[in-house]
């Protein structure tokens, strides 16, 4: 026998004994484009106080941040990263906001996220010399309050590392967050220099110790960045959500591009993620 097919053959009994499942076949997932917009300093504060953010009163009423904003990120980022609002110190040439295509699918054990987008220009003056690029998501499973109107939002204060004037040792939380009692949010994050991270946002942000993140990859090909995550439905550790088949879930994701750190970063607003269930994402089976 040929040496590759052997080494195929012996890596897909290795795949088999293990009870591991592939990645799936990207091109027969359907894609949604998600446009990450630049939020400048718009915590759930600012969101919530209805003198400063036009949609307060509608967000109290139940409505959701798609519902009212989901057509204008980028217009809402052009207009945040020029400084034209809640943006005290805009930075030269920051893209207002990326398009990213986004595909979710799951089989009996995984859940698989893959974004894909276009490198923006940049340039500016690197925060975090050693990663060009990160990107975050949260997953919360409908017990942090408002998490289904606000996604990533209820993790965004004004006392956050980063903001004007905050201590750069308080790192993002969720008023009332409690990883025991469910109220959290898990993060998962692949960086550039080829880190990854499991972790939560409670009461504090913990980024490491999860266990449900198998895997994530990130390739630059050409101009074009392709991040992919293969995740545990299961869970695993304190701070690890469990996806269960049927359910939907609440979203959210964030780009640090360009060498950002902290609040500089393109952020999307909240989705649903189904597994295997319509939502605004939906995790198809494969
Ligand atoms: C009921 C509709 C509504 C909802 C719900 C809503 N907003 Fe808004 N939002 C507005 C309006 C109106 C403005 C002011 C826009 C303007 O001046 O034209 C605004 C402004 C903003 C801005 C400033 C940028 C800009 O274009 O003015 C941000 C950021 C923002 N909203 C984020 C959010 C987020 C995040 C949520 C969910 C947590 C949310 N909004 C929910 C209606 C809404």
């Amino acid at each position: 026998m040929h040496k590759p097919i052997l080494i195929a053959l012996a890596a897909t009994l290795g795949l088999v004994a293990l009870g591991a499942s592939a990645a799936p076949d990207w091109s027969k997932v359907p894609g949604k484009t998600v446009t990450v917009f630049y939020p400048g300093v718009s915590p759930i504060e600012w969101i919530t106080t209805g003198t400063e953010h036009g949609g307060a009163r509608g967000l109290k009423k139940g409505e959701v941040c798609l519902g009212c904003h989901e057509e204008e990120t980028a217009d809402m980022g052009k207009l945040i990263a020029s400084g034209g609002k809640v943006e005290p110190s805009p930075i030269k040439g920051k893209a207002g906001s990326i398009p990213v295509n986004v595909q979710a699918a799951h089989d009996a054990g995984n859940l698989y996220l893959r974004f894909s987008w276009k490198q923006p220009a940049g340039g500016a003056e690197k925060m975090d010399k050693d990663n060009q690029v990160k990107l975050a998501v949260m997953l919360e499973a409908n017990k942090v309050e408002r998490a289904e109107q606000s996604g990533c939002w209820e993790t965004c204060h004004k006392d956050a590392r980063t903001m004007p004037g905050a201590d750069n040792a308080k790192t993002k939380y969720v008023a009332g967050g409690d990883v025991k009692a469910g109220k959290f949010y898990d993060l998962i994050q692949w960086t550039s220099k080829g880190a990854k991270h499991d972790g939560y946002v409670a009461d504090k942000r913990v980024m490491d110790g999860g266990q449900a993140l198998v895997d994530a990859k990130g390739v630059k090909q050409g101009d074009e960045w392709v991040v992919t995550f293969t995740r545990k439905l299961a869970g695993g550790a304190e701070g690890d959500i469990t996806l269960v088949p049927g359910q939907v879930y609440n979203m959210g994701f964030a780009i640090h591009d360009d060498y950002t750190q902290g609040r500089f970063h393109q952020v999307s607003l909240g989705y649903t993620l189904g597994i295997g269930a319509d939502a605004g994402i939906k995790a198809v089976q494969q």
